[in-house]
């Protein structure tokens, strides 16, 4: 694969934080057919986004991230009918696309001999992750940009994904032109992936949209990511250690220390926890997502020794929520191919 060379440009007067009105959205496509990076909003996270079918633009994620080039993006689109433009749309696939987009669902499909997405986002493999956000500030975007927009979470490689602009500038800086700014993401996890370009439809990555909604359209059980060869992940980003603070994470913690952050679920619990945050002090699972990455990162900015976490039942958007504290639990030590 060819790989386009160019460092990032940067602005030195840092990035724009604007509240996403019909200028700051003129100005972000403008920016975008500049192949510039723009912070995004979308109802799950925010997203780093650039025009999918600029090969220089993409590479600018990359630099701005840190992220490894092995590990593909998703092109976000406005309709279905520009996804099934980019990608082959299985039976399944489509059942999905019609049930559940716009919203917080990935599908990865075969990418079309057609589509004009550039290698950097399939990191040359013949899927393509597409998402039709209900964000209707990316629909906006794309729709401007008329092209997809390849967009990763707008967050340090490895690091907890940003939920607020000011947590994309923090993490991200002068590498974007201008964040669009929408308030808090209201899911707060990023999209479940479903991998619909075989005959079964896998789970690559739980998230915002519960695993038994898409089982009880589908009506069977999803798969388990393929055990691929180690060095050939069925989801690169989802192999190793992830959205991690950068202190240490214990999730199923019962109690905790006196220097330690405590992460409740539900109904208090006795601590001697100096800095406390309930994700959910009615134990509401949807509301615990939402509130999941904002809390993870301020508990690691009032300077914890480590962030305990309160056990979190496994049901609905508890598999995501978990997931991602299994992966921060992991620390940043083999951050090697997170996003
Ligand atoms: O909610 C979200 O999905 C956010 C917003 C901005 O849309 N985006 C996001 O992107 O979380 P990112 O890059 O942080 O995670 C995308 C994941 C990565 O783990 C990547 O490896 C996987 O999708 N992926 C992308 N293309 C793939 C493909 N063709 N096959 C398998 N996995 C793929
Ligand atoms: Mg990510």
């Amino acid at each position: 694969m060819k790989m386009p060379t160019a460092l990032p440009e940067t602005d030195t007067a840092g990035p724009q934080v604007r509240s996403a009105d019909p200028d700051a959205i003129e100005a972000a496509i403008a920016a975008l057919k500049r192949g510039r990076l723009v912070g995004i909003p979308t109802e799950t996270v925010y997203g780093l986004g650039a025009d999918a079918t600029n090969g220089l633009a993409c590479a600018r994620i990359f630099e701005a991230k840190g992220r490894p080039r092995f590990n593909p993006l998703i092109a976000h689109c406005d309709t279905r009918t520009r996804a099934e433009e980019q990608g082959v749309f299985t039976k399944t696939a489509s059942r999905l696309a019609e049930a559940f987009w716009p919203g917080p669902l990935t599908l990865v499909v075969g990418r079309r001999a057609t589509s004009r997405v550039c290698d950097l986002v399939t990191a040359g493999l013949d899927t393509l992750a597409l998402r039709v956000p209900a964000s209707e500030i990316m629909q906006a975007l794309v729709a401007g940009l008329d092209a997809p927009v390849a967009a990763p979470s707008a967050n340090r490689s490895g690091h907890v994904s940003a939920t607020t602009a000011d947590a994309v500038a923090a993490d991200l800086g002068d590498t974007v032109a201008l964040v669009l700014d929408a308030g808090a993401s209201p899911v707060g996890l990023e999209s479940t992936i479903i991998d619909v370009s075989g005959d079964s439809p896998r789970l690559l990555r739980p998230g915002g949209l519960a695993r038994d909604e898409i089982e009880a359209v589908l009506g069977r059980p999803l798969l388990a990511p393929a055990q691929a060869e180690a060095d050939r992940p069925a989801a690169p980003g989802m192999l190793a250690a992830h959205y991690a603070p950068s202190c240490p994470v214990r999730p199923n913690a019962e109690t905790a220390g006196p220097g330690d952050g405590y992460l409740q679920f539900g109904a208090e619990r006795d601590t001697q926890a100096r800095v406390r945050f309930n994700l959910s002090p009615t134990g509401d699972l949807r509301e615990a997502a939402a509130n999941l990455f904002a809390a993870l990162r301020q508990l690691d900015a009032a300077g914890v020794s480590a962030i305990a976490v309160a056990p979190i039942p496994e049901t609905g958007l508890g598999e995501a929520i978990n997931d991602r504290l299994r992966r921060a639990s992991l620390g940043r030590t083999e951050a090697g191919s997170a996003s």
